[in-house]
């Protein structure tokens, strides 16, 4: 099975209002004013975590994707991540088409640092559009002012990128259709391979769960979200960027290799505070906090915190939820005839391709697509 390495750099300068995931800025770790200062030392952790790595995975098959995710992963210099990557491929040994993938944040690169960047490896480069509206973005308590994604892009692809991405989120409070149909026309002018677009969710915690518990700002409903959907697939379809996850399109030869193999359930490390990894069907995580990280490594102790062996059903459950969202679906042969009786009323109804169930796979229509949770959950009853 190929292997994969995910690689977290919790740091950015200021949180997003929507985003919960494992970062901190220089003020919540009260270490210092900077990111240079936080983040001190940090890269020789990652290659400290890198060596364990390698003395607990029995493959001797080289690395096939990389991908630096955060946090904002350019706020690193280029050759310290250089440095990761230089250890990674003297103890593995890179695949000779190897992807290496790296989360920007548009404001956070100059073409220089886009340049240096292509130096040390990195070949792929994804940038934190999200909006192209400027209210959208001062909803979501976005920094960066939407004139920089052109730049940045434009420069990823002047140096010699040739896989670049964009993200997008939509169902923003206050986002209206003809806003979200200038952002994906926005996205479709830039010179990109790849585009992401999530549904914005409103996790407990942040400081827009906080505003709209407060009633300050209001969700839009389900539909029109599932309208955006719909606005965005045709677009990007006809502009040659085609669906191969639910919420990923892709040109040609644009998919993101990384997250095939996340989907594919294949064999990932992930390095860094908080990085979840699998490996042989055996799930495992690091200590959430960079100081408990940086303690645990320092004291030449392992920086794992838990682990679990996934059992059948759940191995299976997984399998069904990933393989559900790509494009060709599931095999009828692997699900119960039960769940295939249940599932008639959804090939009637058009939320299943009868093509591809003639074929004897499970596989959603556009209409299925926007009920995949439902379709899983007749799946597993
Ligand atoms: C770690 S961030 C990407 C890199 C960089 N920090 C940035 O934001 O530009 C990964 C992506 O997760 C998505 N994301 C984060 N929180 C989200 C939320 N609450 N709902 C939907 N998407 C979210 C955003 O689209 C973001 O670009
Ligand atoms: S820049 Fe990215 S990772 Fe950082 S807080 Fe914003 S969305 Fe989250």
């Amino acid at each position: 099975m190929p292997l994969s390495f995910y690689i977290h750099i919790p740091y950015c300068v200021k949180r997003c209002g929507y985003c919960d995931f494992n970062t901190y800025t220089p003020g919540e770790l009260k270490a210092g004013s900077d990111i240079a200062q936080v983040s001190n030392g940090y890269i020789d952790l990652l290659i400290q975590e890198s060596k364990i790595a390698r003395s607990e995975v029995s493959t001797s098959k080289p690395i096939s994707t990389i991908f630096f995710g955060g946090g904002t992963p350019t706020l690193m210099e280029p050759a310290d991540l250089g440095r990761v990557l230089k250890s990674l491929e003297a103890d593995f040994g890179f695949a000779q088409d190897i992807e290496i993938t790296i989360e920007a944040n548009p404001d956070t690169v100059t073409k220089a640092k886009l340049n240096q960047l292509l130096d040390t490896g990195i070949n792929r480069i994804s940038f934190g559009m999200q909006s192209a509206s400027s209210h959208v973005l001062k909803t979501l308590d976005r920094t960066h002012n939407p004139e920089n994604v052109i730049k940045a892009t434009t420069w990823a692809r002047e140096v010699g990128f040739n896989q670049v991405s964009v993200d997008l989120i939509y169902g923003t409070p206050g986002e209206s259709i003809a806003d979200w149909d200038q952002t994906i026309d926005a996205a479709l002018a830039l010179p990109i391979t790849h585009i992401s677009a999530y549904a914005l969710i409103v996790e407990n915690g942040t400081k827009l769960a906080a505003e709209v518990k407060r009633g300050e700002i209001i969700i839009p409903d389900e539909d029109q979200t599932a309208d955006k959907y719909l606005l965005a697939d045709e677009k990007f379809t006809k502009a040659g960027f085609n669906w191969y996850e639910l919420s990923n399109w892709a040109k040609a030869g644009g998919e993101c290799r990384h997250n095939i193999a996340y989907w594919q359930g294949s064999n990932w490390w992930g390095l860094g505070p908080g990085a979840h990894s699998h490996i042989d069907g055996k799930r495992f995580w690091n200590v959430k906090h960079p100081t408990a990280y940086r303690e645990r490594l320092i004291s030449s102790t392992s920086p794992i915190m838990d682990s679990e062996l996934l059992s059948d059903s759940e191995k299976e459950s997984e399998r069904v939820m990933l393989e559900i969202r790509l494009p060709e679906g599931i095999s009828k042969s692997s699900v119960t005839s039960a769940a295939l009786l249940r599932l008639e009323s959804y090939l009637t109804g058009g939320q299943l391709s009868a093509q591809d169930w003639e074929l004897g796979r499970i596989s959603l229509t556009l209409s299925g697509r926007l009920m995949a949770d439902r379709i899983v959950r007749e799946i597993l009853l």
